[in-house]
């Protein structure tokens, strides 16, 4: 959500600056922008849509001789995508741009209409911008400083002053990084950004501002210079490219066995995970898939631990009355470990001195330096909005929780026989592709599903929604027929999942329900006993701990495929955001 790359130093900035806003892309955005820094002008050119438009624009344009630049890339939160509600902005000798959201914008502009700023957006962005001039007399450190005092909300931001040499950069609740060069420096969002330049960086603390010109960077803490801890990333630039596939989501989901094998390895000693079995109740906090997966989760510490397990979105838990017990463990799942109401929830469990754990897949992330204890899922970059890989790691992660719960040594056995079985599943999907084929002028579908099974058509359902735009829900089989069975017709398709054989006939019995109102069935299962009908696709019977790891991958490539039938933006769905760092 929002790019930020800024850079100073002897290359062309536009370039270097494209190049970072085109690996931000995978964040989510709806329009870009660039500022360079003349001899005597500030440069803006800005866009909407893709940034391929933007690179056309600046093709089309002379661009001035310069040495240092911001850019940027917009998801629109106030105001619409617009090339004026488009950052940088700029207002006097200020050009900024910023990912967050300022939470009293509106008081702020009203104050200084009266002081006769002219605005020329509906960003919140604006208003800061307005109030960083307004302190400004030629001390940057100290304009920054006093406007952001004013400021309530979320923010990074990434400052050039006219007439002065150096890139300017502070950041509250939204991430950003400082990436050191040899005679160039750098501002990012994040190191994918400026992995082709420097791979060494520093996050940037709340409060702190970094002062960047091409031979150094100082960082200010409460008006004295720190020194930072440099950290040198081990992704290549390669993580971030295609690596032949069409699309990162098929190679993502490709790379499964591969990260899977990995997490078994690594976690296959027992000392590196927590025990939850200390634990009365265990409350999973996530967002999106992160939640889908922590619901799985939650289905097999409740059965095979007996410990009480709640699942709760972030953005309700944030606001809740959240009533503790003092032997309650909060888990906190998330990607990339900067969604601003997963973090909001763990620092409420923090606040009531309750007990955090993270499972997070960005090592120097928010939410994995401020929980208690952070699990790392080792899924390296993943770039495709809708998360794949990841949320495969995030359930193997629960899994293995509760197998060192339950001591369970068969499991770990088991489990190194996991990544093969999903090898084999991943290497036969011309078939899910049929399936695909078959669906893909739907404009609806439903999952069903009970128990665990449900839990995973949560995720196979959304997978679908959000690639391919096919209006789809997940229902647990038994609430079918309370409302949802009315809106089955002839030919709406119904994947129906089936593992668990306690109660496959229950639901097989909800799948003849919806069969005999014409609906198109497809089931995936790992009993071949369980009745074909319009399809069938047995993976094989693995214990219960594993048993998501073998039939999510098929859901995956079901949205996937579908999704390429219909000629979609496949990795970057409309609207939607990989990292979703404002409220
Ligand atoms: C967005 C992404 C999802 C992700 C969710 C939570 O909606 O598109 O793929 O599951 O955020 O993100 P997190 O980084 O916290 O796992």
């Amino acid at each position: 959500m929002c790019g930020i790359v800024g850079y100073v130093g002897e290359q062309h900035p536009e370039k270097v600056l494209i190049d970072g806003l085109k690996k931000l892309e995978y964040r989510g955005y709806d329009s870009s922008g660039i500022a360079l820094m003349g001899q005597k002008d500030v440069q803006i050119i800005k866009s909407v849509g893709r940034i391929i438009n933007l690179e056309e624009t600046l093709k089309k344009s002379k661009i001035i001789d310069s040495n240092m630049g911001i850019a940027h890339t917009r998801w629109a939160t106030h105001g619409g995508v617009t090339e004026a509600n488009a950052h940088p902005h700029k207002i006097g000798k200020v050009t900024l741009v910023h990912n967050g959201i300022i939470e009293n914008a509106n008081v702020l502009r009203e104050e200084l209409k009266k002081e006769k700023v002219k605005f020329n957006s509906e960003t919140d962005t604006e208003v800061a911008v307005a109030l960083i001039n307004k302190y400004y007399d030629g001390n940057a450190l100290y304009a920054i400083k006093k406007a952001t005092s004013k400021l309530k909300g979320s923010y990074a931001f990434a400052i050039m002053f006219d007439g002065d040499d150096k890139l300017y950069a502070i950041r509250k609740d939204s991430p950003l990084i400082i990436g050191y060069g040899k005679g160039e420096n750098f501002i990012a969002s994040d190191i994918a950004a400026i992995i082709n330049y420097t791979k060494d960086y520093s996050l940037l603390a709340e409060g702190e501002i970094a002062i960047l010109d091409k031979e150094k960077i100082e960082v200010f803490s409460d008006g004295e210079i720190i020194k930072k801890k440099i950290i040198h990333s081990n992704i290549t630039s390669l993580d971030a490219d295609k690596c032949g596939y069409d699309h990162f989501m098929l190679k993502e989901i490709m790379e499964e066995p591969k990260v899977l094998d990995g997490l078994f390895k690594r976690y296959s000693d027992f000392s590196l995970l927590p025990d939850i079995t200390k634990y009365k109740e265990i409350h999973i906090v996530a967002c999106g898939s992160a939640m889908y997966a922590g619901i799985v989760g939650a289905s097999l510490i409740e059965e095979k631990c007996n410990i009480k397990c709640y699942v709760e979105c972030a953005s309700e838990y944030r606001y809740k009355k959240v009533i503790y017990d003092r032997k309650t463990l909060v888990i906190l799942i998330s990607q990339s470990g900067e969604t601003a109401d997963t973090i909001a929830a763990m620092r409420k469990a923090k606040d009531e001195k309750i007990d955090t754990l993270a499972i997070v897949n960005v090592e120097t992330s928010t939410i994995a330096r401020e929980c208690d204890k952070a699990l790392f899922i080792g899924a390296g970059v993943e770039v495709a909005v809708a998360t794949t890989k990841a949320y495969i790691l995030q359930v193997a992660m629960l899994s293995l929780l509760v197998i060192r719960a339950t001591n369970d040594k068969k499991a770990m056995e088991e489990a190194k026989k996991i990544p093969g079985e999903v090898n084999n599943i991943l290497g036969e999907r011309e078939i899910f592709e049929g399936v695909a084929k078959d669906i893909y002028k739907a404009r609806d579908a439903f999952f069903i599903g009970r128990g665990i099974d449900y839990a995973m058509c949560m995720e196979g359902s959304l997978k679908l929604k959000e690639v391919s735009y096919i209006h789809s829900d997940a229902f647990q089989a038994g609430e079918l027929k309370h409302g949802t069975i009315s809106l089955i017709e002839k030919g709406v398709p119904v994947f129906a999942i089936i593992t668990d054989e306690r109660i496959k006939d229950k639901t097989e019995s909800n799948v003849v329900e919806v069969e005999s109102r014409d609906a198109f069935v497809y089931t995936i299962t790992n009993d071949p006993e369980v009745p074909n009908h319009r399809f069938r696709y047995v993976v094989p019977k693995v214990s219960p701990y594993f048993q998501a790891l073998l039939v999510v991958p098929v859901l995956q490539l079901i949205g996937y495929y579908t999704a390429k039938f219909k000629g979609l933006d496949i990795d970057k769905p409309r609207n939607l955001a990989k990292s979703v760092t404002v409220e």
